[in-house]
């Protein structure tokens, strides 16, 4: 088994009602939760930042079903690698809406995510757009706790 973490950038075909994004995160629990797959869904401005983590066979898995999603396209991958230990073991997957509270709150990573997360930006910052999903976790909204 080979853990990895894969992080990736999209945008949302229109901007979901809060009964969608409940949707997709009902339908990712369900089906990380088994595999393992642990990560963060940030949604700012239309776009999405995600990241899954787990044994790459899983995060490979997950992922090929969620780039082909027609509630968004221009998905991006930013990082696909081995990691050593798992930043978002609590979350089956957590949740975060960032808006312009939260680019007042985090100055440092408000370029990110301000207008939507923007692919060339933060795939020149890989290790920005982690730090950020972790910090994140912290404060998520709604997301579905793995012992949940
Ligand atoms: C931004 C976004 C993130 C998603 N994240 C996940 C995920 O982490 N795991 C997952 O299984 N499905 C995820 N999905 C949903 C899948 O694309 C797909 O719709 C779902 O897995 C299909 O399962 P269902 O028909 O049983 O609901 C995501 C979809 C979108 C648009």
């Amino acid at each position: 088994m080979t853990l990895i973490h894969l992080i990736y950038v999209s945008s949302a075909r229109e901007d979901l009602s809060e009964a969608e994004l409940d949707k997709i995160l009902a339908s990712s629990v369900r089906h990380n939760k088994p595999q393992s797959v642990t990560g963060m869904l940030l949604y700012s401005n239309g776009s999405f930042m995600q990241v899954l983590e787990g044994d790459a066979v899983a995060v490979d898995e997950v992922f090929s079903r969620i780039r082909d999603d027609p509630r968004h396209t221009a998905v991006f991958v930013i990082e696909r690698a081995p990691i050593s230990e798992r930043n978002f073991d609590r979350w089956s997957m957590g949740f975060k809406r960032l808006d312009a509270r939260d680019a007042a709150a985090y100055r440092d990573y408000a370029p990110f995510f301000e207008h939507g997360f923007d692919a060339a930006h933060v795939g020149a910052r890989p290790s920005v757009a982690l730090e950020m999903l972790i910090n994140f976790a912290r404060d998520q909204d709604r997301g579905v706790a793995v012992l949940a």
